[in-house]
């Protein structure tokens, strides 16, 4: 994949910050007033609110926490699966002012809005050795030059493969292209007991999942949300041809009709029990799907690849998760600490080994043992340097809905692909231009 998607990345990245950061800016006057400029004092024990933790290690991350640390222990509050509805949650919690959690595990999507409405704190960088975490991650950490939220994993596409069906087939490499991926499930489909197999899924259902694969579409097909200005351009040929590819397929059943209520958890479900010979998702599915205990059908029947496009390798969608400080809450020093503990080399490691999660930290995607272990560690790290950070807008949860109206009206067959992105031309444009 190329350099030039690399700089397309860090451009888009830089003007949609400039962009669309003004846009609906209710920050200058926040629920959080002073509060998140203060100083980030006091200690004893804090919350941790999150989402669903499928793995059990960030538990065990925590109780070694606890165990150091009687008097500053830290509680878990799991929220739900849902990226979405996390968020809604949050954003309760902080427009009330709430002590209830000190520390927030953002999606790398709203640091805008929750910087920009001062309901974080901003952290000092020079407490952390940023230089030797990846770098679109930490910049998904940052509004207008500032560390408000700090990189615990990272997230970029992966094409998950059947290796034992495209082998039994003669397929012998990874499709590289939508046309070579629909190629080889006829290949695999034309064996009778695998007739009934899905081709292809991603996470479709309307939420934040849909807005991450329809962009990876439109980019895989050459197009762009934004261009290298900020200016919405998804009506556009190319975005039509990346848009097309999904609706197309639900129409032909390549992709299963059960695939458009897939959040990722589904998806991954589907995967396991054999029922998917290709599958878009994050690196977390690696070790779940390997698991070895009777849950996957498929362990060591997979393999990983970087995610096809129209014609030639497709670009990913950058995701993952920053670890923030309420600006309402009490015992922020501790929240600093535990944030320090929890992206330090070692947590990191743990993590990676217990959950198949993408690291922020540079050094273990180049460390032997860790390759060894997870073959995909290479695909996974150009996939991140090369992924296309989504907008980031102060009010992201109004242009994420317009992606995913446009996205789930097409691909449901209620709106044309040219109606459902003039539309969403039409909703970006005013809502950058606020
Ligand atoms: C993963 C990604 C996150 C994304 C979400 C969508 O959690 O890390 O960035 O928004 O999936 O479902």
């Amino acid at each position: 994949m190329s350099g030039k998607a690399r700089v397309r990345g860090a451009a888009l990245l830089a003007v949609a910050a400039v962009v669309l950061a003004g846009c609906g800016d209710s920050g200058s006057d926040g629920g959080g007033e002073n509060a998140a400029s203060g100083a980030l004092e006091g200690r004893g024990p804090i919350k941790f609110a999150t989402g669903k933790d499928t793995s059990g290690n960030m538990q065990k991350l925590v109780d070694e926490w606890n165990g150091e640390h009687p008097d500053e222990k830290v509680e878990i509050v799991e929220l739900p699966e849902a990226a979405d509805e996390q968020r809604n949650q949050m954003i309760q919690n902080a427009q009330a002012q709430s002590k209830e959690f000190t520390i927030l595990n953002l999606d790398v999507v709203w640091t805008a809005e929750f910087a920009a409405n001062r309901w974080v704190m901003q952290l000092p960088e020079d407490q952390f050795d940023l230089e030797n975490f990846l770098e679109p991650a930490v910049n998904t950490g940052k509004y207008r030059d500032n560390l408000y939220a700090v990189p615990v994993y990272s997230d970029g596409g992966l094409l998950y493969y059947r290796k034992d069906l495209l082998d039994a087939a003669g397929v012998t490499a990874p499709p590289k292209t939508w046309a070579e991926l629909k190629d080889a499930c006829a290949k695999v489909k034309a064996t009778p007991a695998n007739a009934g197999l899905g081709c292809y899924a991603g996470q479709f259902d309307k939420y934040e999942g849909l807005t991450v694969n329809f962009s990876e579409a439109v980019q895989s097909a050459g197009g762009s949300i934004l261009d290298e200005s900020g200016k919405p351009t998804v009506n556009t040929q190319e975005a039509k041809d990346g848009l097309n590819f999904l609706v197309d397929g639900v129409k032909t059943k390549e992709i299963p009709d059960a695939a458009i209520t897939y959040k990722e958890e589904d998806g991954r479900r589907a995967f396991q029990d054999g029922q998917l010979i290709f599958h878009r998702q994050w690196p977390y599915q690696y070790a779940q799907a390997n698991a070895t205990d009777g849950s996957s059908k498929v362990a060591g029947k997979f393999q990983v690849a970087p995610l096809p496009g129209k014609d030639g390798p497709g670009v990913s969608t950058l995701g993952g998760h920053n670890f923030a400080i309420s600006a309402f809450a009490d015992n922020k020093a501790t929240a600093l600490d535990f944030i320090k503990f929890f992206t330090s080399e070692e947590a990191q490691k743990s993590n990676l080994l217990a959950t198949s999660q993408a690291p922020t930290r540079a050094s273990l995607y180049d460390d032997p043992d860790m390759i060894k272990q997870f073959p995909y560690l290479t695909t996974l790290k150009e996939s991140i340097l090369n992924a296309v950070p989504r907008p980031q807008a102060v009010k992201y949860g109004d242009v994420t809905a317009a992606m995913q109206e446009a996205a789930y009206s097409a691909m449901t067959g209620e709106a044309s692909t040219d109606d459902a992105l003039a539309e969403l031309q039409t909703k970006l444009e005013s809502l950058t231009a606020q």
